[in-house]
């Protein structure tokens, strides 16, 4: 979390920052600042809450920085201390000399301050990052040197970070160093940028090295230097970075979110673009090396990730045990890594990220890489940090997702899981070849069924009206469409604020049953196949306790008009496609009630889309 940006050129520095930290806005939203080298020094500006807010802070003082070519920035994910001005970044340190932002987690800070207090610092805010400012300040006064200084201070880090540091004494230099943080370093004519992510700095230059833990870069226009941690200079590899400068437009919609679910019949079809030609014809997956060997020894496979990407995970997990005959696991990222976890060469470990650079996902992926596991990564970020750790690599092509709250990326992770499970049951020859052409078949068909949901989204306003003002909402689901519950109610959650949770509609008499009365809305998720009749049993339940109940369904049984307030259809489907069908709806039941409560639907309070801190 947290999003960081530095320039050292000949160009006006401001905007450049600005418009960079515009691009990070999706690593945070607390507060934002930036520190720029004028003529009589070092000055600092930093507001609470959007950036916008920064903006206008900025544009009374303009003048200022009319000559400055350079300065960092920052936009705060708050971890240290309350979204506060005086917890923004850049900080200082105590005679105001030296700058700093940063991205990640100190651990070891509360040590590092009361050190740095007893030695006669002193600190203004509660962060983590200002004993860093702090630090690096008492070894420049030892060594008179910025680089060294950082060198020097790294090595007492323990955590996280990328940090951008600037002092005083230096004109028109910036010294960056990481580690298990992202931070890249762009090249310009005479001019470079330091970024926590590629939108930041695309605008002015495709030619990026990505740095690696530890190393150092130090910028200035007349050129860039780069050490290791141990003080060796080194030459780094100058990437050309895969992307296009894009202009993100809402395109007439009102929300980015609303776009991004009415983009998902496009995505599903790009991502069989090159992949799925035929029914008759074998998955291509060109980047995925398990080959019949391979897929013969695994005794297993693990599944990491968090949040949306966890649900997708799950449904991935049902997918796999039905197609392939192999044993899956599923587990949030954030518990795997601190376990004794039984993976080794037999197992293979399928981390899944939208960002690619999920703190926890990231080193669940990089511990099981060191037992020697092979790795497979499905996300939409294929430069990222966890497409670097990959064997093997399933890219989304979902395209930039900017809402906060994930959509497109959910059913893209989908659409992944789809393809690497019929690819595996190709090679693995798991299923009979008439299934798999039936279920190619069928997987063809997903995008006009996607297109119909979207053209009648009518009766699904209409139930997120009646329902915007409800304090708590269940979801319940069964067997496939249980990771849809979850992530129906994550999608009401994040973005309304609503207290919704999601069950296995079989668990309700055990416990949940309880909260049930007339001011409770049950959604069940009720789709053709095996456990359908086994739902709309608990539906019953739940509506003899005078729950409001609610149904997303593709049958046209008529019973369900007597059991149910409200029912949204959807297109009939083969049942294990179905959380496909099923999620469209849910997020845009969650989209219409957060816009209709007046929420900020695509930047969520307390949340980030990039969460790159354990
Ligand atoms: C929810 C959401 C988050 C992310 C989670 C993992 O809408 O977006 O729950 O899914 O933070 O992020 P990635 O997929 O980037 O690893």
């Amino acid at each position: 979390m947290c999003g960081i940006v530095g320039y050292a050129g000949n160009k006006s520095v401001v905007d450049i920052l600005l418009d960079g930290l515009e691009q990070l806005e999706y690593r945070g939203y607390d507060s934002s600042g930036i520190a720029v080298k004028c003529k009589d020094g070092i000055k600092v500006y930093k507001a609470e809450g959007k950036l916008g807010n920064l903006r206008n802070v900025l544009s009374n003082c303009l003048d200022e920085f009319k000559t400055s070519t350079c300065g960092i920035g920052h936009i705060r994910w708050a971890t240290h201390g309350a979204p506060t001005v005086l917890n923004a970044h850049p900080h200082t340190c105590t005679c105001g000399n030296l700058v700093i932002v940063h991205n990640g987690i100190i651990e070891n800070y509360k040590e590092l301050r009361e050190k740095l207090t007893a030695s006669g610092c002193t600190f203004r805010s509660q962060t983590d990052t200002e004993a860093v400012a702090h630090l690096v300040a008492r070894k420049y006064f030892e060594v008179k040197d910025l680089t060294e200084a950082v060198r020097l201070a790294s090595k007492e880090l323990e955590g996280a970070y990328a940090l951008c540091v600037m002092h005083n004494d230096y004109n028109n230099t910036i010294v960056a160093t990481k580690r298990n943080a992202p931070l890249l370093i762009g090249y310009g004519e005479n001019e470079f940028f330091a970024a926590s992510d590629v939108p930041a700095i695309i605008k002015h230059t495709n030619k990026a090295v990505y740095l690696n833990d530890n190393e150092i870069a130090t910028l200035n226009p007349a050129g860039i230097k780069f050490i290791d941690g141990e003080g060796n200079v080194i030459t780094p590899r100058v990437e050309t970075l895969p992307w296009e400068p894009v202009a993100l437009s809402k395109m007439g919609y009102k929300h980015f979110m609303l776009k991004e679910i009415h983009e998902q019949s496009d995505v599903i079809r790009n991502i069989l673009i090159g992949k799925l030609h035929a029914p008759d014809e074998n998955i291509v997956l060109n980047e995925v090396k398990l080959d019949k060997n391979t897929l013969k020894n695994l005794n297993r496979i693990q599944i990491v990730a968090c949040g949306t990407s966890l649900h997708a995970a799950m449904v991935g997990k049902y997918l796999i045990e039905n197609f392939c005959d192999i044993a899956v696991d599923v587990e949030a990222s954030s518990e795997y890594i601190y376990r004794k976890t039984v993976t080794d060469t037999h197992t293979l470990v399928i981390g899944v990220s939208q960002s690619g650079e999920t703190a926890d996902t990231l080193t669940a992926v990089k511990q099981s890489k060191a037992r020697g596991s092979h790795i497979l990564i499905i996300t939409n970020r294929p430069d990222s940090a966890m497409a670097r750790e990959a064997d093997s690599l399933v890219p989304v092509n979902a395209g930039i997702e900017v809402s906060v709250a994930a959509t497109k990326s959910y059913t893209a992770q989908l659409m992944a899981f789809y393809l690497l499970a019929l690819y595996m049951a190709e090679i693995k020859e798991s299923m009979s070849k008439t299934d798999l052409q039936a279920l190619k078949a069928e997987m063809m068909q997903l995008p006009q069924k996607v297109d119909q949901i979207l053209a009648q989204t009518d009766e699904i306003k209409k139930c997120a009206h009646a329902f915007a003002n409800t304090k708590n909402f269940i979801y319940v689901a069964r067997g496939i469409n249980y990771p849809t519950a979850l992530e129906g109610a994550l999608k009401l959650k994040e973005i309304s604020y609503i207290n919704a949770t999601g069950y296995p509609a079989g668990e309700l008499k055990h416990g949940p049953i309880a909260m049930l009365d007339e001011t409770m809305p049950v959604l069940s998720i009720l789709m053709l196949g095996t456990v359908y009749e086994k739902i709309l049993s608990n539906s019953e339940e739940a509506k003899a306790r005078n729950a409001q109940m609610i149904a997303l369904t593709n049958s046209d049984d008529k019973k369900l008009d007597d059991l149910f307030d409200y029912i949204i259809r959807v297109p009939a489907v083969q049942e294990l496609f179905s959380p496909i069908i099923a999620m469209v709806p849910l997020q845009l039941l969650a989209y219409y009630i957060a816009e209709f409560l007046g929420k900020d639907v695509d930047q969520p309070r307390n949340l980030a889309k990039s969460v790159t801190v354990e």
